[in-house]
């Protein structure tokens, strides 16, 4: 059991049904011997009792900015200095859209403004509300602040829909918050995207042709980055993984899609790599309707998709450090050098894909080119291998 004696946790709720997993979250955190003090908004209060968490926190529950007995003993200036850390569960639609505009008119938002200690957001909301433009976009300022976000979890959701918003589990969020408190976090404040798995172009709507990427490749080199406190956006294909709550993850299921969310998210980011398979060709008119079975032979007219990583890689203003990939079965010094200077790169990986050796595999080796250099990182499990590749790159970065 791992013991976070001496830490001490801002526990924040807004108002939302996941509040009464907070209480779990709590009993969690005071088992591993965490010092936690709870803001609960006006809200929050409608659906837990200060009283409930006054006995599982082991202190009094602070609600109100201007409480003259709060202000005397523990105010918001004390307990935004106390925290070593400020989570926020659930953090409702509303905080996020408040605490990107910077309010501070109420005790929880308020800390949060005038804390120096590192602040975790846990969103639950409803599936509608977190997919809304605004919020996305909202989350994305967050993040680009050094907020970090565990979660949102996809499922059932109290009001019966099914999707993305529902607030991660207790013994997840624990998970996120041991983990920042034990492991080395020498990358705080960098950011980092990464793009992971195939592509599919779609043919009609029920069939699509893609490529054998299972994504572990590039969602291995998210939790190495992710693991030393990197801020890391995960843009991710149609693949059967699932990344730490830590890891913004952003699904996408064509080139084009992918093309879009890569291009928004390079400007915001220090480190931009391209570790998708990304078809190079889509179809040019996908049929609405199945296609129906016919004449003996059938020909598909393709047309050329977006360069993802060369995209970002020519961009003029705030373009990050990028790192592609190339994946080849002959010539793969070359054809990887080629690609190096072709598509404007930092630094590229190529690995050797011939014979099935690496789609889908869990074991991989990469040999890292750039302009001055090269290296070889030997066949390894691709998590042990994607943490020798976030030190190479790091060691590059700050070159
Ligand atoms: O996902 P896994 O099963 O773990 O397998 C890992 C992997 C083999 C997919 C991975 O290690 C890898 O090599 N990824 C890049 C695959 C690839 O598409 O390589 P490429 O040589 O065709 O492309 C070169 C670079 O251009 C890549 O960075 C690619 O992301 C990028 N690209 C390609 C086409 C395109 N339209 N846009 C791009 O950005």
């Amino acid at each position: 059991m791992i013991n976070l004696e001496n830490k001490r946790i801002v526990v924040g709720i807004t108002g939302g049904i996941a509040a009464y997993k907070t209480i779990e979250l709590i009993r969690l955190l005071r088992k591993a011997n965490a010092q936690v003090r709870v803001v609960l908004t006006p809200a929050a209060a409608e659906f837990v009792t200060p009283l409930t968490l006054q006995a599982i926190s082991g202190n009094a529950v602070a609600q109100s900015l201007l409480d003259p007995q709060a202000e005397l003993a523990m105010g918001h200036i004390e307990l935004a200095k106390w925290a070593d850390v400020v989570l926020i569960a659930p953090a409702s639609a509303d905080v996020i859209a408040r605490l990107t505009v910077g309010m501070a008119n109420d005790l929880l938002s308020t800390i949060c403004l005038a804390t120096s200690a590192p602040i975790f957001l846990a969103p639950a909301m409803n599936q509608q509300m977190y997919r809304q433009a605004i919020t996305q976009q909202n989350l994305t300022a967050l993040l680009s602040r050094g907020i970090q976000l565990i979660g949102p979890n996809s499922g059932e959701q109290a009001c019966g829909d099914v999707g993305a918003g529902r607030m991660s589990e207790p013994s997840e969020i624990f998970t996120a918050l041991c983990h920042h408190f034990t492991v080395q976090q020498d990358l705080l404040g960098i950011h980092v995207a990464i793009t992971a798995g195939p592509t599919r172009e779609a043919i009609d709507p029920v069939r699509y042709i893609s490529n054998h990427s299972s994504g572990k490749m590039g969602f291995a080199i998210a939790e190495a980055f992710a693991k030393r406190g990197a801020t890391v956006t995960l843009i991710a294909g149609p693949v059967n993984l699932t990344a730490s709550p830590n890891i913004h993850r952003i699904d996408v299921t064509s080139a084009q899609e992918m093309w879009q969310t890569a291009l928004e998210s390079a400007v915001k980011n220090h480190i931009f790599i391209g570790c998708a398979a990304v078809a190079d060709y889509r179809i040019a008119d996908i049929a609405d309707q199945k296609i129906k079975k016919s004449a003996e032979e059938m020909t598909l007219k393709l047309v050329k998709n977006p360069d993802i990583i060369a995209d970002v890689a020519h961009l003029t203003e705030k373009r990050p450090f990028t790192i592609g990939f190339a994946a080849e079965t002959q010539n793969v010094a070359d054809y990887a050098k080629d690609k190096l200077t072709r598509k404007n790169l930092d630094m590229i990986c190529a690995n050797d894909v011939s014979g099935g050796q690496v789609f889908g595999q869990d074991h991989n080796a990469l040999h890292l080119f750039w302009k001055n250099g090269e290296k070889a990182l030997p066949q390894a499990d691709k998590n042990t291998l994607a943490e020798a590749l976030v030190s190479e790159i790091m060691a590059r970065y700050r070159q």
